[in-house]
């Protein structure tokens, strides 16, 4: 069974899913923010859970949504140990694997792209039908087991190192066209011939490729020698990627408190796609404060009660403790928060949940604002909250039971 390709046609990047059959857990390889709602569309429609949001690298031309994954499905972060991404739990080293289910993938360190650049390797063992649990009966619509695949399949997830008739750039980010040639040739041009490549990106709406392919036909390394491909790669002379400046910051952050098309200045909020806008928590205050609007803490029971709450804030759990399920009846209980159709705001632990919530108030025909940072802000470098934005850290009244 194939992974579930999915295409940015902005950055031409790929994500990919992957799953167990039996278990539904999954892994999403290199999402992409402005793909967030069609992932987690895939992921309900799929019926899977997001066990694991992993990067291949930290990307320039494009931002991660991998926080914004975890914070809405309880997945755990995994990024390359090499890539500066503080925010990711799981630091990934070379031979590391991650489970999913029955499944796993192994990480193979292909430095060259770019320093820390990995690559993923899926080896699929066949499972016979008659081990399999009767659930397994029950996979999703387009998703049936193929009974004409009776062996076992391998896949690699290639990032930016190999491309289906190409490879990713060396130029910036720490690359090395030498490390690249040795990462291609040594390892990836190493497993067996009839492995799948899933590239990160393709420019001529081509999906995938062979090893034994890319062996045989990949321009820039057939019959190469080392010093050819490194004065190929040194003669490129390819124009700065256009969002490095912006993406890989934000990538080693996971893609948290990723650039807005505005940001709120003088109280005033900042436009938004999907609901009305982004408030500071200075702002959602004074108009908590003067009666223009209320405030609806969509935290779970669990973190008002044990982190904070915020007086006079009306509770309306987007998700509750354990399991991270929808609260079913969240339509319901945010428009009797909203009263007399008065604007609502959203806080949550940081400002991922409450913009879902703020747009589905929003679909319910209330005036949503976001309030940016939520109630402990985003984690810093050390992966502490608290230190640098959200409603406690600009000393705003909350208090503890
Ligand atoms: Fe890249």
């Amino acid at each position: 069974m194939n992974p579930t390709q999915l295409f940015d046609p902005t950055s031409h990047s790929y994500t990919y899913i992957l799953f167990d059959e039996v278990s539904r857990d999954a892994l999403i390889i290199d999402p992409v923010t402005e793909q967030l709602e069609r992932d987690l569309d895939a992921l309900r429609r799929l019926n899977l859970k997001l066990k694991w949001a992993v990067e291949t690298h930290a990307h320039a031309d494009h931002i991660t949504s991998a926080a914004q994954l975890a914070e809405m499905t309880g997945a755990q972060l995994a990024a390359p140990v090499g890539c500066g991404v503080g925010t990711a739990a799981v630091q990934l080293k070379h031979g590391d694997v991650l489970r999913f289910g029955r499944e796993a993938v192994r990480v193979l360190h292909t430095p060259g792209h770019t320093q820390g650049s990995v690559c993923f390797y899926w080896e699929r063992k066949w499972h016979d039908p008659e081990e399999v649990p009767t659930e397994a009966s029950n996979v999703p619509l387009g998703h049936e087991m193929r009974p004409d695949l009776r062996q076992d399949e391998r896949h690699v997830f290639t990032g930016d190192t190999l491309l289906i008739g190409g490879c990713g750039r060396t130029d910036f980010q720490s690359g090395s066209a030498a490390q690249l040639y040795d990462s291609i040739t040594g390892q990836l041009f190493t497993l067996p011939d009839d492995t799948i490549v899933w590239p990160g990106h393709d420019y001529h709406e081509r999906t995938q490729s062979t090893i034994g392919l890319e062996k045989a036909t990949n321009p820039r390394l057939a019959d190469k020698s080392r010093d050819e491909f490194v004065a190929l790669m040194d003669a490129l002379d390819l124009p700065k990627p256009r969002r490095i400046d912006e993406a890989v910051p934000a990538n080693q952050r996971s893609g948290r408190n990723a650039p807005q098309a505005s940001s709120p200045a003088r109280g005033e909020p900042a436009l938004a796609d999907g609901y009305a806008g982004d408030i500071t928590p200075e702002t959602a205050r004074q108009w908590m404060d003067s009666g223009r609007a209320v405030l609806v803490d969509v935290r779970t029971d669990a973190e008002r009660e044990w982190v904070g709450f915020v007086p006079g804030a009306a509770a309306v759990a987007w998700k509750q403790w354990p399991g991270m399920a929808l609260n079913p009846d969240f339509d319901v209980q945010v428009q009797a928060a909203a009263e007399e159709g008065l604007t609502v705001m959203l806080l949550c632990r940081s400002g991922v949940r409450s913009i879902a919530a703020a747009k589905r108030a929003t679909e319910l025909g209330l005036t949503a604002y976001n309030v940016l940072g939520g109630f402990e802000g985003d984690p810093d470098a050390n992966a502490q909250r608290g230190h640098q934005n959200g409603w406690r850290h600009a000393g705003l009244p909350w208090r503890q039971n």
